[in-house]
């Protein structure tokens, strides 16, 4: 079915973070205590319906030679509470249900898992997303079931 409305008014509960609406290249790197470090390229999407929610989509692949890596996908819920509420499923099978909270003037967006399901080695995923100057910053730490709370993803991207 097409949709019903081509351009919908954005909803006022993620009105605050529209300004992540559309799409974002560039670049990231890896690693964590137990793996190698590597570089990679990221397409995020984030799009929304007129409903109270984004819907997001991100790609990545490997800096050199262009070969897909991870890729994950899910729904952004920001209340007016300045709490937010995403789900995420990852490629590798593993999903996520983080909670956290977004500040509209300093465009950070802070994100803790409350559940991370179906993973063998994943205890917990924090990720914080910040704007700044027109750049789309995030930080993805993960603890395991070896390791503690430790980066594993920083990344920069600009609106194309
Ligand atoms: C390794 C989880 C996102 C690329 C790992 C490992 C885990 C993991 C558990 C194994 C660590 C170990 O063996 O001690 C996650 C989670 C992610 C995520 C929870 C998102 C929240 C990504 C993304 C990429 C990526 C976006 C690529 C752009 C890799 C690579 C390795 C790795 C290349 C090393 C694999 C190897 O050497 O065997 N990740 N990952 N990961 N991850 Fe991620």
């Amino acid at each position: 079915m097409e949709d019903a409305t081509e351009s919908p008014a954005i909803h006022p509960a993620i009105a605050p973070l529209s300004y992540l609406l559309g799409t974002w290249r560039g670049r990231g790197e890896g690693g964590f205590p137990t793996i190698n470090s590597f570089s990679y390229v990221e397409q995020l999407h984030f799009s929304h319906s007129g409903k109270p929610f984004m819907a997001y989509t991100q790609k990545t692949w490997k800096l050199n030679s262009g070969e897909p890596m991870h890729a994950e996908s899910g729904f952004w819920r920001p209340k007016p509470d300045g709490t937010i509420e995403v789900v995420i499923s990852q490629s590798t099978g593993l999903v996520e249900v983080q909670k956290g909270t977004y500040s509209a003037e300093e465009k950070v967006i802070k994100l803790q898992s409350e559940l991370v399901g179906n993973a063998s080695k994943v205890r917990e995923i924090t990720r914080v997303f910040k704007l700044v100057d027109e750049e789309l910053f995030y930080e993805v730490q993960m603890a395991t079931n070896l390791t503690s709370l430790q980066p594993h993803l920083k990344a920069s991207l600009q609106r194309i």
